[in-house]
């Protein structure tokens, strides 16, 4: 819930067309189909199939799942397996070896292909060198690399030797890079000097520099990929080139068999507090789940598809639609280094026609920007060899579904709008394309094994056409395990607003049909270009800052990034008598700098007075409607009702 009260739901208007499934998908739609029959009469052998057909265990487990001590699940107990064997060697040993497992661009236009063989061996190397450096089983691991090969050589090569990967985004400044290496105690860090960006060199290594310059901190080794070729300053004994420790290490590396609970990776995301979540997700069960949506949410043909998607490795759908999914499943995927317009608007679909693309998985915000850069863009290139669009991160508004299928899909490719979070591992909610009748706006249905439901304040179900907020009512495979080192924290956030119930921190309506339609979050969680900010998270930057007084920030609604971070900011002493202009631009550099650029609010208004209830909470509600230029809702509750008239005069300036 928002601190102050609880957001109002939209309720969106009828949703008129409909798309039925694609004969072409005939081929599997039966056996889909029937996937949700099976699922129902029994969930947890359904789930038990999954894991033995998508998975190769070196032991198999004996209990499918202990929900004994709820919230803390068990999948697979007694199950022993390794991850980086299911996504490498077991294809080799299959025979397909020289399947191409990533075509990689870099931004600059140079090009790698790694078959499985070549991955299966980078990855050995890098374990065997990790391991000399002294990582061992059940060791942190964090990553700080841009999107190129080393960065799943890296993950894998952590999961073969049982070591949990912390991935935090390249994005993110020195000061967010130390406290996840902190939260997580991480003894090695793997970075680059630094990747490309619009064409210019952009430097990672110095913020790894800074982030460690106190000398205090867990972090024995530094292991650095040599990308941009920018000169780095250098720590004797701490850094390690990737060329001299993975580059020379042994070829050979025999994965250890892990148990199925076994920690695979840490991931921060933004909660309604400050401080980032460290959502811990284990082995056995993340990879059934992954691998099965997967498969079946793309319509995967491993042999012949070649998947691409775009999300960069720092977020979850990196972790699971990049590295995970597609390689357990053996797939053939594209990784593209850089940014959709360097050096033009269409590289994209330059990469669609020159590896033909045949499954493109992206965001909402990547479709509204290219729908503003106009049709004729993607109309220059051949994009026949797609079949299926996906599309994650946030709500894909109607329009934006059309122009995709459209445009993009020649009005012929199913488009598949996949609801998940970083908490859930995998995909959650979405239409099957040889099954569902897709509609443009939502996310349709529960997959198979998921139990879904969307419920009023109180926990009960509601009907159709009732807006309330997103539930799951039985733990499912690639759930959360826990925050890291913060159990109660995992209770508290997820568990006990609805007991026995996860709550998402979604609202959602079912339509008459029964389809799901996502709402937005109801709680102080942002989402700019498919980026989870939280707004404690950028208050608590701001009054950091020795300016500030207080702030509050808002999430308003944005044309492009879905939503963008609008900062209401007082200010302290005698700063309140220098140049707002210039003290606002200095804010807005303050919080690129404590979080990241992502997190730097478009716009910093500087105001006398905050809007707050007579015990003192701050509506955000009503600074909201400032933000997003609509009528001030109902301030009778302020202890000043006047505050609203002099901001909502400022904002307008
Ligand atoms: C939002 C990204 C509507 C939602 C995989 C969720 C969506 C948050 C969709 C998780 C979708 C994600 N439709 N909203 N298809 N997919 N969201 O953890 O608010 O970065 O709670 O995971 O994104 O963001 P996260």
């Amino acid at each position: 819930m928002s601190s102050d009260e609880s957001t109002p739901l939209d309720n969106l208007s009828h949703e008129e067309r409909s798309f039925a499934p694609d004969p072409a998908f005939a081929r599997d739609a039966v056996a889909q189909a029937t996937l949700y029959a099976e699922a129902d009469q029994d969930r947890l052998a359904f789930w038990a199939r999954q894991a033995r057909e998508l998975l190769t265990w070196e032991t198999d487990f004996t209990d499918t799942l202990d929900w004994s001590n709820p919230p803390f699940a068990r999948w697979f107990g007694g199950g022993k397996l390794n991850a980086a064997y299911n996504a490498l060697d077991r294809h080799v040993e299959a025979g397909n070896g020289d399947r191409v497992a990533i075509h990689f661009e870099g931004e600059p236009g140079d090009t790698r292909a790694y078959t499985y063989a070549q991955l299966t061996e980078e990855v050995k190397k890098a374990a065997n060198a990790f391991a000399a450096l002294g990582v061992t089983a059940g060791d942190r691991v964090a990553v700080y690399l841009p999107m190129i090969p080393e960065a799943v050589i890296t993950m894998l090569a952590c999961a073969r030797i049982g070591a949990a990967h912390s991935v935090v985004f390249g994005g993110f400044s020195a000061d967010a890079l130390r406290s996840r290496i902190d939260d997580a105690e991480a003894k090695l860090v793997v970075t680059a000097d630094g990747t490309w960006r619009r064409g210019k060199p952009s430097p990672l290594k110095p913020a790894v520099d800074a982030a460690l310059a106190d000398g205090q901190s867990t972090v024995e080794n530094v292991v650095v990929v040599q990308r941009n070729g920018e000169p780095v300053e250098w720590t004797e004994g701490r850094d390690a080139w990737w060329s001299d420790t993975v580059g020379t290490a042994s070829a050979e590396h025999t994965a250890e068999a892990f148990d199925a609970e076994q920690p695979l990776y840490i991931l921060y995301t933004s909660g309604t507090t400050g401080k980032p979540k460290g959502i811990l997700h284990t082995t056995g069960g993340y990879l059934t789940q992954t691998a099965f949506t997967h498969r079946n949410v793309f319509d995967l043909r491993p042999e012949t598809d070649v998947y691409w998607c775009t999300a960069d490795i720092g977020w979850v759908t990196g972790h699971s639609y990049v590295v995970y999914g597609p390689l357990v499943n053996g797939a053939t995927q594209v990784i593209y280094e850089g940014t959709p317009d360097t050096p033009h608007q269409g590289r994209w679909w330059e990469l669609v026609q020159k590896y033909g693309v045949t499954i493109l998985y992206t965001a909402p915000t990547a479709i509204r920007t290219m729908m503003k850069w106009g049709d004729d863009i993607p109309g220059q290139y051949d994009l026949s060899s797609l079949r299926v669009l996906g599309s994650v991160g946030e709500p894909i508004n109607p329009e934006a579904w059309m122009w995709y299928r459209r445009v993009i899909g020649a009005d012929r490719c199913p488009v598949v709008d996949t609801w998940w979070q970083t908490e859930t591992g995998a995909i959650m909610i979405s239409p099957l394309p040889g099954v569902t009748a897709t509609k443009p706006g939502s996310a349709q249905v529960p997959l198979p094994g998921i139990t879904a439901d969307v419920v009023d304040d109180t926990g009960a179900s509601l009907g159709d056409g009732e807006a309330g907020y997103l539930v799951l009512r039985e733990p499912w495979p690639s759930m959360l395990r826990n925050i890291w080192g913060d159990p109660d924290r995992f209770v508290q956030t997820y568990w006990s607003r609805f007991p026995g119930m996860y709550f998402a921190g979604d609202g959602a309506k079912k339509d008459d049909d029964g389809d799901v339609w996502l709402l937005g979050r109801v709680d102080d969680v942002m989402n700019v270009s498919g980026h989870r900010l939280s707004t404690a998270e950028i208050e608590s930057s701001l009054v950091g800052h020795p300016a500030v007084a207080e702030a509050a920030v808002v999430g308003a609604a944005d044309e492009t990034t879905g939503q963008a971070v609008i900062a209401f900011v007082i200010l302290r002493g005698s700063a309140a008598e220098e140049d707002h202009d210039a003290m606002s631009e200095t804010l807005r550099q303050h919080v690129g700098k404590d979080i990241g650029a992502i997190a730097k609010p478009r716009k910093v208004l500087i105001v006398p007075e905050l809007p707050k209830t007579r015990s003192g909470k701050i509506m955000r509600r009503l600074l909201k409607d400032v933000a997003e230029g609509r009528e001030v809702g109902d301030a009778t509750t302020l202890a000043d009702s006047t505050v609203m008239n002099q901001i909502a005069a400022d904002f307008a300036k």
